[in-house]
């Protein structure tokens, strides 16, 4: 294995924050190779600014050195033992962290979100990203030419990364990121600030929920294509999801996209029934590979395309 892609797996998975146990260490590593390590992860200025979580950083690099002393290694950079102490120092009480995802070809070269370590904080869902969201990115990456130039609408943001991911890698004509908690909006207006800076494409945040779509905004905001990552957990929230994208749908000729992690087959299956009752006609897409993420496999996720048909109604 070169130097290079020992550091860069390594890396990756690090700023993503993987589960340390899914993260290699070489048995062996020259003191070269430890000090590019280093560099590349805990030592990065940007994950300096931005950190993930003090407790997931110590388990890393915790894994580094007692990989390498187990290992007989005769030269453990000294950094990693004063980073370790600088870790073991300081308490970690934040509520929120930063996970940083590499995109080379984008217009910026990292996007840095901040979230939730939890799936459910503040009573909302949306503080942390879904597998939904990485799949969904994925997807319009892989279909960057069905975006180009489209008015794109996303529905339950979250802390945006789907939407940052697009505006940072595809070219439509604009994007609206969408959520109605008021801690998520926060959370996804710093995302946005944080990495838009080289973003020309036009973008903005609204304040929507479901229950406010009307009549009317379909038009209003004209949209070609309505996007959404996991926003069908609760059955309870079907008809007020449907009845918007309804809403939003049946004028013109716009197209939605909706990936969902499959948790329980019921709750999809469910959802399908009042689409297809709702009006809708759908099919499931393809779900690329990943090519920016890093894909949790313990959770499958699907991708629809959907449109309104009854065009009577
Ligand atoms: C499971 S999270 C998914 C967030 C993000 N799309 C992702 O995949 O990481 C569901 C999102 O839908 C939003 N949401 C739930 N009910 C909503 C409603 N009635 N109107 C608007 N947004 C809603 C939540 O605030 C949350 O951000």
């Amino acid at each position: 294995m070169c130097e290079f892609t020992k550091t860069n797996g390594i890396q990756r998975k690090f700023l993503a924050c993987v589960p340390i146990c899914s993260i290699d260490i070489p048995e062996q590593l020259d003191l070269k190779e430890q000090v590019q390590i280093f560099d590349a992860t805990v030592g990065d200025v940007r994950v300096r600014e931005y950190p993930m979580k003090c407790e997931y950083q110590q388990k890393f690099v915790k894994k580094i050195i007692a990989t390498l002393e187990n290992n007989g290694c005769e030269e453990i950079y000294g950094m990693f033992y004063e980073i370790l102490c600088e870790f073991l120092g300081s308490g970690d009480d934040r509520g929120t962290h930063y996970r940083h995802f590499l995109m080379s070809n984008g217009k910026v070269d990292r996007l840095i979100i901040r979230e939730s370590r939890n799936l459910i904080s503040d009573g909302t869902t949306g503080l942390c990203s879904w597998q939904g969201a990485l799949a969904l990115a994925e997807w319009c990456v892989f279909h960057e030419d069905f975006l180009r130039d489209k008015k794109i609408l996303e529905l339950g943001s979250g802390v945006g990364l789907t939407g940052l991911t697009v505006l940072n890698l595809c070219s439509p004509k604009s994007f609206l990121f969408s959520d109605c908690h008021p801690r998520v909006l926060d959370i996804l207006r710093s995302n946005v600030d944080l990495n838009s800076s080289r973003i020309d494409i036009d973008h903005e945040i609204i304040d929507l929920p479901w229950e406010n779509i009307d009549e009317g905004m379909g038009n209003r905001l004209g949209v070609d294509l309505v996007i959404a990552a996991d926003v069908i957990y609760d059955n309870s929230l079907f008809p007020l999801l449907i009845n918007g994208l309804k809403l939003l749908m049946r004028s013109g000729n716009c197209l939605g996209i909706l990936a969902m992690t499959i948790r329980n087959q019921e709750t999809v299956s469910e959802f399908f029934k009042q689409l297809n009752s709702g009006g809708f006609v759908f099919e499931e897409t393809d779900t690329p590979e990943f090519s920016i993420f890093i894909k949790n496999d313990e959770t499958p996720v699907k991708i629809i395309k959907l449109r309104y048909a009854d065009k009577n109604n």
